[in-house]
């Protein structure tokens, strides 16, 4: 477990799958407004944030959840998935818009890189919405580069994506 101000970062569990799903819920209304329609964030994350498939994402080999939380109350969550032997992906990175700024997403970030070093692995990658300049910036801060741009789709919306890629170790 770690601290980022007052937050503290630690393994979710399946008790947190309805307060990650409210976050969820809440920080992509606010990060994808005219990016991606409404109804189809609310079709999507009523299937991927399900308790059955939080618990898939979660437990599967080389799977990874952990959560960001002021007070008892959760505020953020990131979760990876390893992809090889040598690479992961960061496949989720949110923070409540209310506590954004204060170095909670970073601390997460940073959480994440240091159980992968320990897993030995040496890159992480992650995807994210061409128009979502906030978290490129966030990103590119933070060592990432970008390696790759792809489409693809929520539900029966296309989307463009660009990838970034690190070093787990700098
Ligand atoms: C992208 C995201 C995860 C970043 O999390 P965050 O908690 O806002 O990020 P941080 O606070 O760690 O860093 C952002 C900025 O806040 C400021 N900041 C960092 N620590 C701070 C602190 N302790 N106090 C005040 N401000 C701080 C800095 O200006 C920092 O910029 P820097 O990168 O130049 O240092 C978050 O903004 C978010 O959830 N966005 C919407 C969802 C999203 O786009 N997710 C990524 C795509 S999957």
């Amino acid at each position: 477990m770690s601290e980022a101000g007052v937050a503290r970062i630690r393994p979710a569990s399946p008790d947190d799958y309805a307060a990650i799903r409210q976050v969820a819920v809440v920080t992509w209304a606010a990060t994808y407004a005219g990016l991606i329609a409404p109804h189809t964030q609310r079709a999507f994350l009523a299937r991927a944030y399900s308790d059955r498939w939080l618990a898939r994402r979660h437990q599967r080999p080389g799977g990874r959840l952990v959560v960001a939380e002021i007070e008892r109350q959760l505020v953020g969550y990131a979760s990876s998935l390893e992809r090889t032997f040598d690479a992961a992906e960061l496949t989720s990175l949110y923070v409540l818009p209310a506590y954004q700024g204060r170095g909670i997403g970073s601390a997460l970030l940073r959480h994440e890189l240091a159980a992968l070093a320990v897993r030995g692995i040496e890159f992480l990658l992650a995807s994210v919405l061409r128009e979502n300049h906030p978290a490129r910036r966030f990103y590119e801060r933070h060592g990432f580069q970008m390696v790759d741009e792809q489409t693809g789709s929520v539900l029966d919306q296309r989307i463009v994506e660009v990838v970034y890629g690190r070093r787990v170790k700098e």
